[in-house]
């Protein structure tokens, strides 16, 4: 391996960001550019019965306003990059509140913000559903391709047989993802060509929506996406506002951008739905598991439908003989929920986790122990994993947390006044891989420019991607660039699913071959090149130079041959896909999390005082940005244990804590330090690169950890998140 990949490079894009040269989304400005504000419903359920726009049209400065009764018609449900249906000014029905009802247009910002508060609408409201508890239940066995309802054995019989058994059900709230940069989008339009610059983590996703839902072929429309400040998911399809500003922008013929406001991000661009979730573990008395009932019910809405498949992982982390795992759907008058990181695995892992957590109370065995007595070889489909390290993952964050300290027993530690509690909890996450395309060139002067447009979210896409580029060309990395987010470079997925690396990593691999085989035909027949007839494999690069492998002084370097043949410039293409290897093996990262906590006996409250995670991912590119992933993970699973809740006043579906004040999300004094470890990994299947993707594992287990050190603390369970001060004084009395 290298010197490139591996070590912690600084972020290639970190000086445009500290400086503010990175352009978001948001922050182009085009000649005539005008500016749209929504107008959104203020009932969940009914019709518009008129929206009186006069004085709105008639403020300064308005150039239009958009209602159903003018909008352009689209197809809303556009099939084709996400199959969302989208309310977009279509009809005068609304499903939900803060549903876009109106756009307001004018020459500023500040002058459509005022206008659309001069909208007027009037609405005949209709009946509503807002409580999961009263929604209809439907059963939703596949997904996605992914097989959501299996049973295997005889779950309930081996229950009840079990030497011990937990039967609890455990709920976790609706979450909104609240990325640092809001959605934005301005929108152009050259005759019948659109061009998009959207906040997304996915360019073609988006121009594939787009050109479905205008009716366009994909090759009309473009989308740019450079720089995106976090998505989380939310940022994974287009939203109702991305067309809306499409269509104002035909409709009034200038460019036109609508970027969300905070409220506003509590509306239609997705959120976690909430989970009731019932798990009930059987064990023999040594604690291996012979039953698991997995019962996910979450929701979806009235005109859409997405599962959060929060059962999926306890087919993965310890799958026994008898195994249930259902997930049940209901509508509700809400917008539709979407992915959010770890779409299942977060909310199902608070659940299971917990689950194992009462089970080693209940069977006296230490919760590492009873994780390590059932790591498995096989998913419950019977597929061996390509490589699973959940062993090293808790014996090197336990090591390193000093599990070995505890007192197993409940409410028996204290550090002065507080409860002091340390909690364990394991996670998985798919290895998700996508088709993806590449190109890469070396110029005359020795340089390199990589291509694939998949989206740098935050992540550090750029900066892996450049690595892998330098690496797989043999060029220096401060002469290699990488270009992403833009529908003009070559096709990648989502960064989503923790599919982005995996995927335009193999092609950039693939791409860099292209190449090198490239300059080998040049110099086939070349008298003057040591390289004459060498064969692909025989060959190493590095510093700008072929040369064959063990021998480096037996070649030449790419500037010497392009010079010698009179060429501008050499590039290699690829097109990656996975091969079968995904269908014979189970490809998982696996993660370990250790919580510390202290709580106040008296008043309830939490403090996360250490965490420990171990991280098992395939091989790491890079040590700095991956441990950036790892806090970020914690911090946001952090959240969800103890802050993270949006709630809905359920007599109108309103979503009462649409601000930051009031949607908690941890600060740096919430905050411990994190201590991040990588497991070394080498999976030989998984892919080129043998990366497994770490955007998502890296929260798979941290609610449950912390819930855990909780109930270690306190002697007290709450299976509900999140843990606040007012539910843990009230399930302790
Ligand atoms: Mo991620 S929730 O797959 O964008």
């Amino acid at each position: 391996m290298s010197s490139l990949i591996g070590p912690a490079v600084d972020r290639v894009d970190g000086r445009l960001k500290v400086t503010g040269a990175a352009k978001y989304s948001a922050e182009y400005a085009l000649p005539g550019m005008a500016y749209g504000v929504l107008v959104l419903s203020t009932i969940p359920s009914g019709r518009i019965l008129g929206i009186d726009t006069s004085a709105a049209r008639a403020a300064d400065g308005v150039i239009g306003v958009l209602t159903h009764e003018n909008a352009p018609r689209v197809d809303p449900r556009g099939k084709g990059g996400g199959d969302r249906t989208l309310p977009v000014l279509q009809d005068d029905l609304v499903r939900y509140d803060r549903q876009p009802v109106a756009l307001v247009v004018a020459d500023t910002f500040e002058r459509a913000t005022d206008a659309a508060s001069l909208v007027r609408v009037r609405y005949a409201r209709g009946p509503a559903t807002t409580r999961l508890a009263d929604a209809q239940l439907y059963t939703v066995p596949n997904d996605m391709g992914r097989v959501l309802d299996l049973r295997a054995g005889d779950p309930e019989g081996a229950l009840a047989r079990a030497h011990v058994a937990v039967d609890h059900t455990y709920t976790t709230p609706i979450e909104h993802h609240n990325p640092m940069e809001p959605h934005a989008t301005i929108a152009r339009w050259d005759g019948d060509k659109l061009t998009v610059y959207e906040s997304s983590q996915g360019v073609f996703t988006g121009r594939a929506k787009l050109a479905a839902v205008f009716g366009l072929p994909p090759s009309d429309v473009r989308v740019i996406a450079r720089f995106v400040g976090g998505g989380f998911g939310s940022k994974g399809s287009i939203w109702p506002h991305a067309v809306i500003a499409a269509m104002a922008a035909k409709q009034f013929g200038r460019p036109v951008k609508v970027v969300l406001s905070r409220p506003q991000m509590f509306g239609s661009v997705g959120y976690r739905s909430q989970t009731i979730q019932r798990v009930a573990l059987g064990a023999n008395a040594d604690g291996t598991l012979t039953s698991l009932i997995h019962q996910t019910t979450s929701q979806t809405s009235t005109f859409d439908q997405f599962v959060e498949p929060s059962g999926l992982l306890s087919a993965v982390l310890y799958p026994p003989p008898n195994l249930l795992m259902t997930h049940r759907l209901g509508r509700l008058n809400a917008a539709t929920p979407t992915f959010t990181r770890a779409p299942g695995e977060s909310s199902g892992s608070f659940a299971l986790e917990s689950a194992m957590d009462e089970l080693a109370y209940a069977a006296r065995i230490d919760p590492v122990e009873l994780r390590l007595r059932n790591d498995a070889t096989h998913d419950a489909e019977g597929r061996p994993f390509s490589s699973r390290s959940l062993r090293a993952c808790l014996h090197a964050a336990g090591d390193a947390f000093g599990w070995e300290r505890r007192n197993p027993q409940p409410r028996s530690m204290r550090a002065g006044r507080m409860l002091l509690g340390m909690g364990v909890a394991a996670g998985s996450y798919p290895a998700n891989r996508s088709p993806a395309s590449a190109r890469v060139r070396i110029d005359a002067d020795g340089s390199a420019l990589a291509q694939s447009g998949g989206a740098d979210i935050g992540t550090g896409a750029y900066t892996v991607f450049t690595q892998l580029a330098a690496e797989e060309l043999g060029v220096p990395l401060e002469r290699t660039r990488f270009e992403l987010g833009d529908t003009r470079l070559p096709n990648a997925p989502n960064a989503g699913g923790s599919r982005l690396t995996a995927s335009v990593g193999s092609a950039v691999k693939l791409a860099a071959r292209d190449l090198r085989a490239k300059v080998l035909t040049l110099v086939a027949n070349d008298v003057a090149s040591p390289l004459r007839g060498a064969s692909l494999d025989a060959l190493d690069a590095r510093g700008g130079r072929l040369f064959f492998k063990g021998d480096p002084d037996r070649g030449e370097s790419y500037v010497a041959i392009l010079r010698r043949h009179r060429l501008g410039a050499v590039e290699g293409t690829s097109d990656a896909a996975a091969d079968d290897a995904a269908k014979r093996w189970a490809m998982h990262s696996f993660a370990a999390h250790f919580a510390e906590v202290q709580v106040d006996p008296d008043l309830g409250t939490v403090r996360v005082t250490r965490f420990a995670s171990a991280i098992a991912g395939g091989r790491i590119l890079n040590q700095k940005t991956g441990t950036s992933q790892i806090y970020g993970g914690v911090v946001m699973g952090i959240g969800m244990a103890l802050l993270e809740h949006t709630r809905v006043d359920e007599r109108n579906g309103r979503i009462m804590s649409a601000n930051l004040a009031e949607y908690l999300v941890p600060v740096h004094a919430d905050i411990p330090e994190i201590t991040a470890i990588f497991v070394p990994e080498e999976d030989p299947y998984v892919n080129a690169v043998g990366v497994k993707g770490i955007g998502e594992i890296v929260i798979v287990g941290v609610a449950a950890a912390v819930a855990n050190a909780v109930y270690h603390a306190t002697g007290t369970r709450v299976r509900d998140l999140p843990i606040t001060p007012e539910r843990l004084l009230a399930s302790a009395s």
